[in-house]
């Protein structure tokens, strides 16, 4: 979209991250990618215009105005660490109201002291997925420049969100593209139901992201997915938050599902800025957990050894790479469809955040994720399968000595327990078949912790002996 808005700000800019060309542009710039070099842009401040605070708790007094709808969003509270946008043009649907738990039981699952472990929960987004962070920062761009129709691909967390965004401002049109079969049924009523222009490609998320970036291009829609910056400005806040929470000390491991790799890259952008304003003293370490059915950067990482290196990685091992997937047609394939994805648009920012945050990368099964994902259900808040990597991906770390047994621990839960309940069903069934179809396929052969349903008779002293015999 080759739109350009003058807008008046003297504190915000985008710039391209490769040191090599390191180019500026306006806010009211509209890329997806530097013009000048094909890198991706961030969205950087002149920190010393800006009303940044001296302290992180200066943030607290902003719950005393929680009736004022930008101290009530959990992005917006924040604004001035993300001070792109006028507040006249901000679009908020309260979103960023979400908890940070700590659960003994899932501590001891990962094998953790009791007290370190603590889930934070997006799921309370109210699209239910973490991605509404993301989506008002860049729906508030996007109104910013008067926008008039936005886009994305999706695994559906993402278009869910654009959709409701679009559907409760009335301010835009919402198209998404998905993957044939791919998307969980949650999601895509939800896109359905908020009057999405749905279009559904013979293809997977690599596909469909392929084509929504030619499409908004030749079209002049906007484009939402996390190639724009500014959707990783909102998703930043999510750190703001789990800090907050934590009375602003420093986690020793924030563990995050990756897919896309928006999350990662934000949330290294969010501690190195955090960091360089002198607002913490101390960076946590990032875990990104990969599923094992998707692991493009487990295997660049770990296996290839690919690395940031100041901002010059080397390009033919991810040529290489992809190379390899295209000479096998290799797809993607894991239970957790969210992050489903061979070819994350991230991939620069987050090997830029693992340096930020020395960094890991894991890879865990769909196995793995499930049991994690039953743990997460009978502790606490329920959880979508790609958001239990991060639980699985704890658990694996300190399986393996890297994060210790005192170690304070956040897992990231991505997305509602109900945005796809397929596998939650198959996972706990008692028919062999149905466990099978949706499970066994993709090498489940067991469910650990399945809470089986209890048939019984239509008849008050069967059930009666049922509930006795089962309490
Ligand atoms: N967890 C959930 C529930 C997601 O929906 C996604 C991404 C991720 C994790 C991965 O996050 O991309 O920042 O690494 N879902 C996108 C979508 C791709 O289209 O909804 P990431």
């Amino acid at each position: 979209m080759a739109t350009s808005v003058d807008i008046i700000t003297d504190q915000a800019f985008q710039q391209c991250l490769s040191p090599d060309c390191s180019a500026t542009f306006d806010v009211g710039d509209v890329y997806t990618a530097c013009p000048k070099c094909g890198s991706l842009l961030d969205v950087a401040y002149d920190w010393e215009r800006s009303d940044v605070p001296d302290s992180l708790r200066w943030f607290e007094s902003k719950w005393s105005r929680r009736n004022e709808p930008l101290c009530r969003s959990g992005v917006w509270r924040f604004s001035e660490l993300l001070p792109f946008a006028p507040p006249e043009k901000i679009v908020t649907i309260g979103e960023g109201q979400t908890p940070l738990i700590a659960t003994d039981g899932v501590a001891k699952y990962v094998g953790t002291n009791p007290g370190t472990l603590f889930l934070e929960y997006e799921g309370m987004n109210p699209s239910g997925s973490f991605k509404d962070n993301g989506m008002t920062a860049a729906f508030t761009h996007a109104h910013m420049i008067g926008a008039k129709r936005a886009a994305c691909a999706s695994t559906g967390n993402t278009s869910a969100s654009l959709a409701l965004y679009c559907c409760s401002s009335k301010l835009m049109q919402a198209v998404i593209f998905i993957g044939s079969g791919k998307i969980s049924y949650g999601k895509l009523s939800q896109a359905l139901d908020y009057g999405a222009l749905t279009i559904q490609i013979a293809g997977d998320f690599d596909d469909a992201m392929l084509r929504v970036q030619q499409v908004s291009k030749e079209l002049g829609i906007y484009l939402v997915n996390s190639v724009n910056p500014f959707r990783l400005e909102g998703q930043k806040t999510i750190m703001f938050r789990v800090l907050e929470s934590l009375d602003w000390q420093i986690p020793d491991w924030i563990v995050v599902p990756g897919g896309n790799l928006g999350n990662s890259s934000a949330f290294g952008k969010a501690f190195h800025e955090l960091h360089a304003l002198g607002l913490i003293d101390r960076i946590p370490r990032l875990a990104v957990i990969n599923a094992a059915g998707a692991n493009t950067l487990n295997s660049l990482y770990n296996d290839n050894g690919l690395r940031w290196n100041g901002g010059r990685p080397d390009q033919a091992i991810i040529n290489k790479y992809y190379a390899g997937l295209d000479a096998a047609s290799s797809k993607a394939d894991t239970i957790a469809s969210a992050i489903e994805i061979n070819r994350p648009v991230n991939l620069m920012k987050c090997l830029r955040a693992l340096d930020w945050c020395d960094g890991v990368v894991r890879e865990v099964t769909d196995q793995q994720m499930l049991d994690a994902k039953a743990q997460v259900g009978a502790n606490g808040f329920g959880c979508e399968p790609a958001s239990a990597a991060s639980v699985a991906g704890a658990k694996l770390l300190r399986e393996q000595g890297v994060i210790a047994p005192s170690d304070r621990v956040v897992c990231i839960l991505t997305g509602h327990q109900l945005k796809d309940p397929t596998a939650t069903i198959a996972y706990h069934t008692t028919d062999q078949e149905e466990f099978n179809r949706v499970l066994g396929k993709r090498g489940v052969s067991r469910a650990a912790f399945a809470n089986r349903a209890v048939k019984v008779e239509n008849d008050l002293d069967e059930i009666v002996r049922a509930i006795q015999l089962n309490s």
